[in-house]
């Protein structure tokens, strides 16, 4: 358990992996001042004392947080992930400690749509299998089944951050946009919605998956529905491996159902550039393979570097915990001229009561208290006008059940 206040150039920032010197900026533009940062990723005994005495650290995918290091930085307040996935992280050991864990979900969604886009243009015109032939001392000079993208009918599955993104930009091509998803989205430009998925791939020329992973994503194009494409339909996957049943893929580009394809993302990937990449798709000079590079853009780094370190400011500011992964999520307004008390918990019956009591004994006036719980954990911020307090961040403390309790001033 660590009780703190809030003092800027006391509190240590450790950034690993190279993150965006975005990041650092944003801090320092704070007022934040010890902020270390490391080009690659620590393992090991390295990891352990880099860590020790940290209030906040920084990491991309390679950096792995577990138990063990958790336990080895008692100061620390909240972790970044300086990417979209936060695996690398033990979430629930976190979320026991009272560690919320930050990421930057969407700062690579135009990144993954601007692929797309060029994905369609080579696609249409055949370009994959031309490219690959005139590398092998082949002319395929022709404009048979070369299409350009303008009246096309682009189907977009999940129409979220990537997918109305991607519409857009379609859109701007001169491409009819149609969306198919759970959720009743609202379209952007002229997009229509259909109601079915089988509806999207009849009416498509091109279709593009961006769904999250989940059970009901799990091969959502499959044997069943890819007879409802229309012959020499596109297909594009930039979301996640398992949405696209591969050998059924394979089958419709072997029989020449579809007429190409451009697939980011697999069922399984290789763990680094040091690992071997295989898949039946290799076979086609038709299909378009990248290493999920979708969103790996340095515009995505550098607005990556921008989105968490401002959660991470935010939390160490205010205490707001919105876009926490792990973590019940508040949003804060500032407290000018009162003391703001955070304090995490084990959600557990009557904690609440006792943290009330404490302020009610000191004659403490609240002015605000937000209270949310998240998987077993609970956290009360409460505003109050500045007098005792110091006196009763101790009592805080002492309440049964207590992870962390902090105070800012
Ligand atoms: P998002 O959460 O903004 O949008 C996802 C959309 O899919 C939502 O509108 C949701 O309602 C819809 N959806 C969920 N389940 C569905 C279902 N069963 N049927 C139809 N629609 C469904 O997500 P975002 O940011 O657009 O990302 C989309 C995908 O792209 C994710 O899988 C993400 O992991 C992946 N991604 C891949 C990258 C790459 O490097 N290739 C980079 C960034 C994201």
């Amino acid at each position: 358990m660590t009780v703190t206040s809030l003092n800027k150039e006391k509190i240590k920032i450790v950034l690993f992996e190279g993150i965006h010197e975005n990041a650092a900026n944003v801090f320092e533009d704070d007022g934040y001042s010890e902020i270390i940062r490391y080009n690659k990723a620590l393992d090991g005994r390295e990891l352990l004392d880099a860590v020790a005495d940290a209030n906040f650290i920084g990491i991309r995918s390679r950096t792995k947080i577990t138990q063990e290091v958790l336990d080895a930085a008692p100061k620390l307040s909240a972790i970044g992930c300086y990417c979209i996935g936060t695996n690398q992280v033990d979430l629930a050991a976190a979320r026991n400690k009272g560690v919320p864990v930050f990421n930057a979900p969407f700062a690579n969604t135009r990144s993954v749509a601007e692929l797309v886009l060029g994905e369609i243009l080579l696609l249409l015109r055949g370009i994959p299998e031309k490219n690959a032939a005139a590398h092998r001392g082949q002319w395929l000079k022709s404009a048979s089944n070369a299409y350009e993208a303008r009246g096309k009918t682009l189907g977009i599955v999940g129409y979220g951050h990537i997918g109305t993104q991607t519409g857009l930009l379609a859109e701007a091509l001169g491409m009819h946009v149609y969306f198919y998803d759970i959720l009743k989205q609202l379209s952007l430009g002229n997009a229509h919605s259909v109601n079915s998925l089988n509806e999207l791939l009849e009416k498509s020329d091109i279709v593009t998956f961006h769904v999250p992973e989940t059970p009901h994503t799990r091969n959502m194009l499959n044997a069943d529905n890819i007879g409802h494409l229309k012959q020499g339909a596109i297909i594009i996957n930039a979301s996640r491996g398992t949405v696209i049943d591969i050998p059924v893929l394979q089958s419709a580009l072997e029989s020449g159902a579809i007429r190409g394809a451009a697939i980011d993302v697999f069922p399984i990937e290789p763990e680094s550039n040091k690992h071997e990449f295989s898949s039946p798709l290799t076979a086609f000079d038709n299909v378009i393979l990248t290493p999920h590079i979708g969103g790996s853009t340095l515009e995505a780094q550098a607005n990556i570097g921008i989105e968490v370190a401002d959660k991470l400011v935010h939390y160490s500011n205010n205490g707001s915990t919105m876009g926490a992964v792990n973590f019940p999520q508040v949003a804060l307004p500032t407290h000018e001229n009162k003391h703001r008390i955070l304090h995490i918990h084990k959600n557990e019956p009557g904690i609440l009561t006792r943290i009330n009591e404490i302020f009610s004994a000191h004659k403490s006036n609240i002015s605000a208290q937000y209270l949310q719980t998240h998987e077993g954990i609970g956290y009360v911020v409460t505003d109050i006008d500045k007098d005792n307090e110091k006196d009763i961040l101790p009592l805080l403390k002492d309440i049964p059940g207590t992870l962390r309790a902090r105070i800012l001033f």
